[in-house]
Formats: C-alpha cells, sequence, structure tokens
C-alpha cells in the first residue's frame, strides 16, 4: 500500500513565510508528523510532493534524513495547484500498488486508528474512502450579506483526510480531471464511483491559519504528557 503526500503549496493562510510542510512542530518539520503515522498504520511507501522552489525542496529532502520514518519515501517537486501535486505523485507510485492513500501533510497529528479505518473499508472493496467529521456550526447558504437559506446539517459531514481508494479508480479519476478539485474523492464521485465514509480523527484537522498551529502544538504536548 502507497501513500501520496501534496506537501506543496506556500501555506498563505498561516503566514510563516514559507511552505507549511516545513513549518516547525514540535521541534521537527511538520510533514514529518504524518509520514510516521502513515507508515504505523500499514503503509509500505510514500511519494512526498514538495515544495516547487529549490530551497524547499532541499529542505524537505534533508529533513526526512535521519527522521527515523519506518518506511522508503521519495520527494517529487509539487505543482501549482494541490490537484497537480497529486497527480504529479501518482506518476511515481509503481502500477503494481493496489491501495493509494492520499494524505494532506497539513494535517500532521492523524493518529494510527483513522488510517487503518480508511485503509479497512478500502480492502472491504469500496473504490474510494473519507474521513468525515459531524459539522459542528450552523450552516448557512448566503446571497450577498443576506441569508438565503439555513442548511439542514444532519446530513452534511467535514471531510479530512487520510482519503484511501482502489489504485486503479483514483488513476481513472485523475485521468479524467478537467481542473483541480477540492479533494481527491470528489474526482473519484465524478466518474459515478461509490465513495465511503468512516469516522475521522479530531486531531486530523488542517494547520491552515496560525491558531491551527497553537493547537497543534497543544495536542503534542498533551499527547506528551499522557506517555510520560
Ligand atoms: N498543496 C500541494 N500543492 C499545492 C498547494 C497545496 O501539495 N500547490 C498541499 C499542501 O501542502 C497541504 C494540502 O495540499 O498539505 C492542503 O493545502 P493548503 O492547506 O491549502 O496549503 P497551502 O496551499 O500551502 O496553504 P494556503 O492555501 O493557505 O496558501
Ligand atoms: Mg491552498
Amino acid at each position: 500500500m502507497w501513500a501520496v503526500v501534496p506537501a506543496a503549496g506556500s501555506g498563505q493562510r498561516l503566514g510563516a513565510g514559507r511552505p507549511k510542510a516545513l513549518v516547525q512542530l514540535g521541534g521537527r518539520p511538520m510533514f514529518l508528523w504524518c509520514l510516521r503515522a502513515l507508515a504505523d498504520g500499514g503503509v509500505d511507501a510514500a511519494v512526498v510532493a514538495g515544495p516547487t522552489d529549490r530551497a524547499g525542496a532541499t529542505a524537505l529532502s534533508g529533513g526526512l534524513r535521519n527522521a527515523g520514518v519506518a518506511m522508503p519515501v521519495s520527494v517529487i517537486v509539487g505543482g501549482p495547484d494541490r490537484t497537480t501535486s497529486v497527480s504529479l505523485a501518482l506518476a511515481h507510485v509503481p502500477e503494481t500498488a493496489e491501495v493509494i492513500l492520499v494524505h494532506d501533510a497539513a494535517r500532521p497529528l492523524i493518529g494510527t486508528a483513522v488510517v487503518e479505518r480508511v485503509v479497512a473499508a478500502v480492502r472491504a472493496g469500496a473504490a474510494g474512502v473519507v474521513p468525515a467529521l459531524p459539522v459542528v456550526d450552523t450552516i448557512k447558504q448566503v446571497l450577498g450579506d443576506r441569508v438565503h437559506a439555513t442548511v439542514d446539517r444532519g446530513d452534511l459531514v467535514a471531510v479530512q483526510t487520510p482519503q484511501g481508494f482502489q489504485a486503479q479508480v483514483l488513476r481513472r479519476a485523475y485521468a479524467a480531471r478537467t481542473g483541480p478539485a477540492t479533494d481527491d474523492a470528489g474526482l473519484v464521485e465524478a466518474l459515478g464511483e461509490q465513495v465511503s465514509v468512516v469516522a475521522g480523527d479530531p486531531d486530523a484537522f488542517k494547520v491552515t491559519r496560525p491558531l491551527d498551529l497553537l493547537l497543534a502544538e497543544a495536542v503534542l504536548s498533551r499527547r506528551l504528557a499522557g506517555s510520560a
């Protein structure tokens, strides 16, 4: 089983002045954390789509050295948007791979349990699998500054990564894409393939803004205190 890890982009909303994958979290570059969890969850090898600038790519490869990740990880140069980054990384996954997980480097604190849930559902036959959490806020549809409708959130979920796929379905979905997509499962849905949902992981939140980084540091401190 292989993982594709989009880790390019410039992290505009975090505002750290460098790609998020390289921002320090718990004393190591952020992208390293998810690699450990993916390996623990049964992933055999990964392709990371890293920053497009030479300095960023060098820093990312350097971060991998002596990082103790228990699987082979190759680093390729990502693209101008996430969909292109994933597509470029997919081209480096061997044709023999049967299951592919796609996981955002910007979700560093996934637990192994969510990886295992996703993998189990793919192995059980699902074309695609997404981990999801209930939506906590009330969601309203607006037109300009006016509320048009309040959406029933009972059947809405917030979707995370890792998303898991039968490799050939994911490759077909990427081959058929017509532009950037918000997530990988969306491309699989566009093929008419069924995507299943498993329970998400509250710790799998995406580090998007400065507050998320504070939260991630707090989660790590809690884990360290728990294991002490
Ligand atoms: N990503 C990528 N290639 C891109 C853009 C994003 O591989 N060209 C990856 C990011 O590294 C991240 C995930 O896709 O793991 C989700 O992207 P996002 O959170 O939007 O990261 P950035 O685009 O870097 O952040 P921002 O949108 O705030 O600039
Ligand atoms: Mg972005």
